[in-house]
């Protein structure tokens, strides 16, 4: 495995693999791997024969009271799981190199950038798109892979992508869990031993509502409470939001169809950890590819 410092240097690295007929895949990341983030990087590996990795931990979508300092960075182990997964190229720009003093340009997709998670982390996604578009315009990929986990940023990315024509097919990978069912997440390690217990409700959360859908409910208003009240049975738990949308445009729903998206944030101690489920997602596109 390569690993590349500089943007030119990795768009150079691309340009070459593309010349000699690589199909690139490209799983963007923080870093502080683990097996979600692994499970991508083999659905590339399955589509496309030149996989790039990058690992930069963003300060844009990061915000000020957040917990950009102390963001889990453990580099070396990173790059033996990447090597054990026939990784081509590792990505890891600095700062400087990502932002230079003189850049002024954010990428923004307006209404969704404010929904879920955005409401409560204003400037999150646009970190994340303006981050987002410039790996893309160094990697040039033809696949792009993201977790469901982060179902808010699938949505705004997608949207990204169609609405400035960015060549590049997005696909999504689903939730990889912990045995209790929480959803693996880099932050996960914050957890102390009661709050790592606590913080499977959120998984019992939505299976509760997934139940109720499959036998019939198809309110969103009750769905949403029976997620609500099995929360509220943790009480070292602190609701962020629990809300029924649609899984493209994020905007709530009234009664649930197929596909919908139920997604939950909730702070266990100072960790602000999210999930999701979809509704009837057998019956349904979304999630799929
Ligand atoms: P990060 O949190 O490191 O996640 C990188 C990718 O791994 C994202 O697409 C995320 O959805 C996916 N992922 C995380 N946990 C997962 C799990 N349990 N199962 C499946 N996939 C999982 O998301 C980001 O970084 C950043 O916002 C980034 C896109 C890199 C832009 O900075």
């Amino acid at each position: 495995m390569e690993l590349i410092r500089g943007a030119e240097q990795m768009h150079a690295a691309a340009l070459q693999a593309r010349s000699q007929g690589r199909r690139i895949g490209f799983v963007p990341t923080m870093g502080a791997l683990h097996e979600g983030h692994l499970s991508l990087i083999r659905i590339a590996r399955a589509q496309c024969n030149w996989v790039a990795v990058s690992i930069f931990v963003n300060p844009l979508q990061f915000g000020p009271n957040e917990d950009l300092a102390r963001y889990p960075r453990t580099f070396e182990r990173d790059c033996r799981l990447l090597e054990a997964e026939g990784v081509q190229v590792l990505f890891a720009p600095t700062v400087e190199e990502m932002y230079p003093a003189a850049s002024k340009t954010i990428v923004e997709v307006q209404e969704l950038s404010q929904r879920l998670c955005g409401a409560s982390r204003p400037g999150h996604f646009r970190g994340v798109t303006t981050v987002v578009a410039k790996l893309f315009n160094i990697v040039r990929p033809e696949v792009a892979v993201f977790g469901q986990k982060d179902a808010a940023q699938v949505a705004v990315i997608r949207r990204m992508v169609g609405d400035l024509n960015f060549d590049v097919q997005i696909a999504v990978g689903p939730i990889v869990r912990d045995r209790d069912g929480l959803a693996m997440s880099s932050r996960n390690r914050y957890l102390d031993a009661a709050e790592r217990k606590a913080a499977s409700v959120l998984y019992r959360a939505l299976l509760r509502a997934q139940q109720m859908a499959d036998r019939g409910e198809r309110s969103a208003a009750v769905l949403v409470e029976a997620a609500r009240s099995v929360v509220a049975e943790e009480p070292s738990a602190r609701l962020d939001y629990i809300e029924a949308v649609n899984p493209e445009t994020l905007e709530p729903v009234h009664d649930v169809t197929g596909g919908t998206l139920l997604a939950i944030a909730a702070y266990f101690g100072a960790t602000r950890l999210i999930d999701n489920v979809l509704l009837f997602a057998g019956n349904s596109r979304a999630g799929a590819g």
